[in-house]
Parts: structure tokens; sequence; C-alpha cells
């Protein structure tokens, strides 16, 4: 069964404090998550003064890597359910001094992207969203034609047995994973309402970063 909202949030609230550190821990086991977000946010083609917002931002680690996509006259936004994740990024900003990133506490489903907007990411955070499908339509629709979200995520891999799927789901259920959630497919919301959409495999087909453009003529 999938989590509630409630059940995320207990847990990113428990997870909050060694978060950073314990992402880093998947490195040891291959999962080379730091040049996946450099590959993630290269793949939004983000100019200077550009709007980018991050979805499930956590702790804020892909905030360095965007605010320097965007440059100081760009603006970053961070959209995060859970107190404590974003209570982290806030002092990741203050520590640096960063004036334009902002951070929003609130379900992705229920979000209003700003306008204009010419970047969404989500990096580890869009399959534990129940709603993640609308989530996707809503970004599609604010950003500017032609301009990008990119998806990170983990995913099952195609043509191995299914107790490698349900291994891979135990060892990170501690970050809210479960089988409804690893069984859900945003790229192919992501094909229903962006445009170009490509899909790249990552970690063995384990993880995938899936981009795809708003469309340039809208109905
Ligand atoms: C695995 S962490 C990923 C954090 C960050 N994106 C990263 O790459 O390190 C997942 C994050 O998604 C957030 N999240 C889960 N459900 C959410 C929702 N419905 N709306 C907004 N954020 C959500 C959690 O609070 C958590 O901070």
């Amino acid at each position: 069964m999938g989590l509630s909202q409630e059940d995320v949030q207990q847990i990113y609230r428990r997870r909050a404090a060694l978060y950073d550190l314990t992402s880093n821990l998947y490195v040891l086991a291959g999962f080379r998550l730091p040049t996946y977000r450099r590959r993630a946010v290269e793949a939004l083609g983000l100019r200077r003064g550009d709007t980018v917002v991050d979805i499930g931002c956590g702790t804020g680690l892909n905030l360095p890597l965007l605010r320097r996509a965007v440059g100081p006259a760009g603006r970053v936004v961070g959209v995060d359910l859970t107190d404590r994740m974003l209570g982290r990024a806030r002092r990741r900003v203050r520590r640096h001094g960063w004036r334009n990133v902002e951070l929003v506490r609130c379900d992705a489903e229920g979000y209003r992207f700003p306008s204009p907007l010419q970047g969404v990411i989500s990096t580890l955070a869009i399959t534990l969203i129940p709603g993640y499908e609308r989530v996707i339509r809503n970004a599609a629709r604010a950003l500017e034609p032609g301009r990008r979200l990119v998806v990170l995520d983990l995913k099952r891999a195609p043509g191995w047995p299914e107790w490698t799927f349900r291994l891979g789901v135990w060892l990170t259920r501690g970050f809210g994973v479960t089988v409804e959630a690893a069984e859900r497919r945003p790229w192919e919301a992501m094909a229903a309402c962006l445009e170009n959409v490509r899909m790249e495999e990552l970690y063995g087909g384990w993880a995938y970063l899936c981009w795809g453009e708003a469309p340039r003529s809208r109905p």
C-alpha cells in the first residue's frame, strides 16, 4: 500500500537531521547521486535570469547547482511537504546568504507554480507523491513553451526477477519507498503532456533521468 502524506512527513521528519549523510551512503553502493544531480540540472537547459522550481527539494541538495545555473538575477524556489527537511534547506540558504532562493512548505499536489517559469526539477521525490500526475500536468502548463521539466528517480529495472525488486523496495523503505510507489511511472505522465520527452536509464535500469519540453502550441 502507498503511504499517506502524514506517514511520508513522519519519515522525513525523522530523517531530516542525517538526510545528507545517509543519502551519500548510497554512493558506496555505486549510486552516483552527485553526478546524477548534476546531469539532471544540466538537462534543464537553464539560462541566467531564469526561474526554476525544485519539487520535493528536501534539505536543498540541488539548490547550489540550480542557483549557479540561473545566476544572481535568477530565482530558485524549493517546495517540500516536510517542515524539518525545509528547516535544513533554510539553514543552507542562510549559511550561504542566498537572496534569490525561496522555500515553500506545501504539498506539491496543491502547489501553484509561479509565472513566468523556465524550469521544473524533481529528484528522488516525484514517485512519493500519490498525485504525481497532477503535479506533472500543472508543471507542464506553467512552464514557458519549450522549457523543461526534469525528473530523476528510482524505478523497477526491466528483466530482473521479482525478488530483486522487493529487495530494492526493502532497502529504500526508510525513505518512504513502497511497492506501490516504486511501480508508479511518472515518465508516462510526462509523455502525455510534454514534447520531445527523453529518458535515460541509470544504475542498471534501477534509476532514470527523464526530461521533456512544455508544448509550443497549447490547445
Ligand atoms: C528522498 S527526499 C528527496 C529530497 C531532494 N529532492 C533530494 O534529491 O535530495 C524526498 C522529499 O520529497 C518530499 N515530499 C514527499 N511527498 C511530497 C509532497 N506531496 N509534496 C512535496 N514534497 C513531498 C519529502 O518531504 C522529502 O523531502
